[in-house]
Parts: C-alpha cells; structure tokens; sequence
C-alpha cells in the first residue's frame, strides 16, 4: 500500500499535501462549496475536479505570458503539484464593476462600470470574516512592506487584464476575483508568486449578453444541484472540460 501522505493544510474547498519534491506541495480540490447552507447539501458533485482544471488552465495561461505562478503539473482529476510558498495572509480582490462588498459600502448599483480597476485587501481570518484591511495595516502588522505592496500590484493588474481578455472571448464579464500571493525563496532572493486558486469560486463572472452569474453566486442562489452547473458552463465555453485535454479543447467564441 501507499504511504499515507502528510496532510500540510486543510480549508474550506481544498486540501494540501506534502509533494514528492522538497518545496512542492499536492493541492486537492474537494466538491464542498462554501457558499450552500448547512442545512442543504453542501458539496457540488464534480466542483474540484472542474476547479481543479480551470485552475490549471488559468496558471498555465499566466505562465504562457510571463506571470509567475505555483502551478507545476496536473496529477490527477482532483490533483495538481504546486511550488510551495509562504503564503501572505491577505485576499487580494480585483474589481472592475460594483458588485458584492464594494455595491454595498458604496452604495453603488451592481454592474455599475468602476473608473477603473480597483484593488483591495482583505485580512484572510474565516473567524473574523475576512476583513478589509488598508495598506497602512499589512505595512503596519508586518504583512507585506511597500515594495512587495507595489509588486502585489503589478501582478494583480496583469492577471485581471489577463483573466478579463480570456473571458471576454467567451462572453464572460469578469466582474471581480481574488487571488492569494506567495514568498518563494532562492537563496536570499524572494520572489512574489500567485497561488491558491483561480476558479469560479474567487471570481464574479456575468454572462455578458444576459448578465446570467455563472460563479458562487449563482451556486448560492441555486443551491446544489446534481451538477455544478455554472462551472460546467464556464468549463465548456472555455474548452475545459475534464473530457478535453489541457488546452487542447477549442473555447467557443461567443460574438
Ligand atoms: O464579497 P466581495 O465583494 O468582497 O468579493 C469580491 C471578490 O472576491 C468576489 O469575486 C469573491 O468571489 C472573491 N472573494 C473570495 N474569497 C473571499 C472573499 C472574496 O474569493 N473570502
């Protein structure tokens, strides 16, 4: 029998191993949804293994033009091998139109176009809900300093106008995401990386033609179905779909 691997972390949607590499982790993408109340079923039968692609998908492109990520190689349906980072303790969220946090401190009606893309921060605690914290805060507490604050930047701007261009081909607004960043050491030389995940459950996506949420909104509004539908529907447009091979599969061109 196979060893039994060691658990690193275990959170909400995800489970980390320790990878068969020093610095490599496994990352395991369950089918528990945050966003389904307790008392409804509260795991969307096939969710990780699409996350799991779209992730991939979405790293591998970042690569392609140049964004440093943790993505190494898929493994499995539900598995894929990660660089191992220190992982800053903050939600970087990204936002191009009111929607959610934003619509609501600011009153602004959702779908509202903001003057342009806004970034934001949010302390990760699920004990304290994830609270928006400024910049003097993660300077303040330690977090990250003012350079990496300017690099965070950089990134999360590069991946959105990334995310928004391949989404925007399929018929796809991308409303908002999150992304986590992570530390990885060479040496004395850090270097900032994008990590977690990118899925639909870290971003608002908005059919454009009919405003339809094909994210965890619309998976909150639904509740469970047999199938995580919406992320089916963002796996087909883009040609993801677990049948597909990596970026083998055409996306179709909505116009
Ligand atoms: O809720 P809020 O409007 O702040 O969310 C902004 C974006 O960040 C949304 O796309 C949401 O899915 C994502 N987010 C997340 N995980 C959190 C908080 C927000 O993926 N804990």
């Amino acid at each position: 029998m196979a060893p039994r691997r060691k658990k690193i972390y275990e959170g909400k949607a995800k489970i980390l191993y320790e990878g068969p590499e020093p610095g490599t982790l496994i990352q395991y993408f369950k089918d528990d949804s945050t966003e389904i109340p307790a008392h409804r079923k509260a795991s969307i039968e096939g969710k990780g293994v699409l996350n799991n692609r779209l992730s991939e998908f979405f790293m591998q492109g970042l690569t392609n033009i140049g964004v440093p990520n943790h993505f190494i190689r898929r493994v499995n349906m539900r598995e894929q091998l990660i660089r191992q980072v220190e992982i800053i303790p903050l939600e970087v969220i990204v936002r191009n139109f009111a929607a959610g946090n934003i619509a609501k401190r600011l009153g602004l009606e959702e779908g509202t176009p903001l003057p342009r893309p806004i970034v934001e921060y949010s302390y990760k605690s699920d004990d304290l809900g994830d609270p928006m914290v400024s910049e003097e805060y993660i300077v303040a507490f330690g977090w990250a300093n003012q350079q990496d604050l300017d690099d965070i930047v950089a990134l999360a701007l590069r991946v959105n106008d990334f995310l928004s261009g391949v989404f925007y081909g399929v018929g796809i607004k991308l409303v908002d995401f999150k992304i986590e960043i992570g530390r990885i050491w060479d040496g004395d030389f850090m270097r900032l990386i994008v990590a977690d995940e990118i899925s639909p459950d870290c971003c608002r996506l908005w059919d454009v033609k009919t405003g339809e949420k094909l994210d965890r909104d619309a998976m909150r509004q639904q509740g469970a179905g047999p199938m995580a539908d919406p992320y089916t529907e963002v796996a087909r447009r883009l040609g993801v779909l677990p049948t597909n091979v990596g970026h083998g599969g055409k996306p179709t061109l909505i116009n």
